[in-house]
């Protein structure tokens, strides 16, 4: 892994250029048909846009071939301004005016830009930052985060009281206190001795991991929920060997990194088919997100944890994981490394951010490497995946 930092081979710059190809074919695609030019990079497609082999040289046909090839270039210009935004931010706005600005240079309508406009959702990011578009299960959520966010100790008393006011948090903690992970000596039926037995730290993980399960569940999102909990093992051991933070604040990280990703499921359909489409097609999630909320799910995601009453550190490092040079603090590059070193596919990749989040934690490809998740005491929450 580590040669790939500093070696690039024809292989990497063909793959790189086949994503750019990908991604620009899936965005034409969708300003093509805004524009109301047929479905091109089909075969029967040719010909539903001028005609035959013989006939795309008709009037017709060569105006909407112009056309194509003018959105063919838009596309490419939008997705370099999204490639370069890893080494500087720009706000999608920003963005669209300097590729527009390119228009007479390049050859194209600039008014193809507005469609980029279209596309773009404005009124949900409100509502789903306020997590008002989020399951039921969201407001026990909200409660429980406010008081379990903290890195502090917890009485077995305070959190017994709490769990006694939701079943599924009671239930949780009796099932896992009965697991054969813990094996007691008899059964335990008793919240508050279920907590005693497995101890108030561990207990805090099942209540969080109990309130999260049933949301990413109930949106049908088992696979991110899988990536969450893998998340929250590496990063709790990735955390412990950075002095960064605590390995619960890993933990708790780990979870919540992608929370955005899930309330962005309740986004309006047109918008969930337009992403649906573009993911498909090879842009990476965040890469849609931008272009159609003109932020990624990790700001989403802060801004939900902000309503919940998150500490600011972990706020600021579920805002930035994506873009981490784009905060102050080193647990925002220790997130971002969290993803990378799991191969997600959530970004475009960037070595130029991998670089920079190993300066800032300290870290090494080589100890990354040496991380082992399968020791760690995470055995309870691992039950819930
Ligand atoms: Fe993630
Ligand atoms: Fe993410």
């Amino acid at each position: 892994m580590g040669s790939r930092l500093h070696r690039v081979d024809q292989g990497d710059v063909d793959s790189a250029i086949l994503a750019h190809c990908r991604r620009v074919a899936a965005l034409a695609m969708e300003i093509g048909r805004m524009a109301g030019l047929p479905a091109p990079f089909a075969g029967p497609a040719w010909d539903a846009m001028g005609g035959s082999q013989e006939d795309h040289g008709s009037p017709d046909g060569l105006r909407q071939v112009e056309e194509l090839a003018g959105i063919v270039r838009l596309c490419s210009l939008l997705d370099q301004q999204f490639e370069s935004l890893q080494f500087g931010y720009k706000d999608l706005e920003t963005i669209f005016d300097a590729v527009r600005a390119l228009a007479g240079h390049e050859g194209f309508d600039p008014s193809l830009v507005e469609h980029f406009r279209r596309m773009r959702c404005r009124e949900v990011p409100r509502q789903i930052r306020r997590g008002e578009g989020l399951p039921v299960e969201a407001r026990a959520a909200r409660e429980v985060f406010r008081l379990l966010g903290r890195d502090r100790d917890y009485e077995v008393r305070e959190l017994a009281l709490m769990a006694l006011r939701d079943p599924v948090l009671a239930g949780s903690l009796i099932r896992v206190a009965n697991s054969s992970l813990y094996s007691p000596a008899s059964k335990l039926s008793v919240v508050g001795q279920a907590i005693s037995y497995i101890g108030t730290v561990e207990a805090r993980k099942v209540m969080l991991a109990a309130v999260l399960r049933p949301m990413f569940a109930s949106a049908g999102l088992t696979r991110l929920w899988s990536h969450s909990v893998s998340a929250a093992q590496f990063g709790s051991a990735l955390i412990g060997q950075t002095g960064i933070g605590g390995a619960e604040e890993g933990l708790i990280l780990g979870l919540v990194h992608d929370i955005g990703s899930l309330a962005i499921q309740f986004a309006p359909r047109e918008t969930r088919e337009f992403s649906a489409r573009l993911v498909e097609r090879g842009c990476p999630a965040t890469y849609a997100e931008r272009l159609l909320f003109g932020c990624d799910h990790g700001e989403i995601g802060a801004d939900i944890l902000d309503r919940w009453g998150f500490p600011a550190h972990l706020t600021e490092a579920v805002r930035y994981h994506h873009q981490p040079e784009r905060s102050s603090g080193a647990l925002a590059a220790l997130a971002y490394l969290m993803e990378f070193w799991q191969g997600s596919d959530e970004d475009l990749p960037s070595f130029h951010r991998v670089e920079h989040c190993l300066a800032r934690t300290g870290l090494t490809l080589e100890a990354l490497a040496e991380i082992r998740t399968e020791d760690s005491q995470l055995k309870t929450l691992r039950s819930f995946a």
